[in-house]
């Protein structure tokens, strides 16, 4: 397989997306793009702030203007949020992966500190319920699914390495 122009990683909250596309990025020498990040970034503002002063459909319209530039790009490991897959262009962007796990596992992966900074992971059953709407998305968006239940970074970098190759 021709390497794709970009590695996008996909998956609900917790799922270690960005820390296995800066993993990748410096195994690669890629450039590590964010979008939460980025996002962040421009207004200055964490993404607990932007829900709560401006709204999710800011944010996501943000993401949308996001997902246009990343299809511009190149040689880049990009984390996405988790609501990201909800852009049209992903296909456009690069090759996917989604980073699977069940909702017990993601939950039990984010401390108080990771989970209030996810306005929608506060409520548990609006969170699970977001997962199991999301799943079959997931999959559908993906180019290939990773497991990453109890694998180190390690096995998972090994594994990406291989379908990317
Ligand atoms: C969201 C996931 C978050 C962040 C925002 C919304 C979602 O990113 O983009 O809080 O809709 O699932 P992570 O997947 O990195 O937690």
């Amino acid at each position: 397989m021709m390497r794709a122009k970009n590695i996008v990683f996909i998956g609900f909250m917790g799922c270690g997306k960005s820390t296995l596309a800066r993993a990748l990025a410096k195994d690669l020498d890629f450039v590590f793009l964010c979008s939460d990040f980025l996002i962040e970034e421009k207004f200055n503002q964490k993404i607990s702030e932007i829900f709560a002063e401006k709204g999710e459909e800011f944010f996501r319209e943000q993401e949308r203007k996001m997902a246009d530039f990343f299809c511009s790009c190149s040689g880049a490991c990009i984390a996405t949020g988790g609501g990201f897959i909800n852009v049209s262009n992903l296909k456009k962007m690069g090759f996917c992966i989604y980073l699977k796990a069940s909702f017990e596992y993601l939950k039990r992966r984010l401390n108080e500190n990771e989970l209030s900074k996810r306005p929608l992971f506060r409520d548990e059953i609006k969170a699970k319920k977001l997962y199991n709407e999301r799943l079959s998305k997931y999959e559908q968006k993906a180019d290939f699914v990773l497991n990453v239940e109890n694998k180190s970074i390690k096995e998972l970098l090994d594994a990406v390495k291989k379908v990317i190759k």
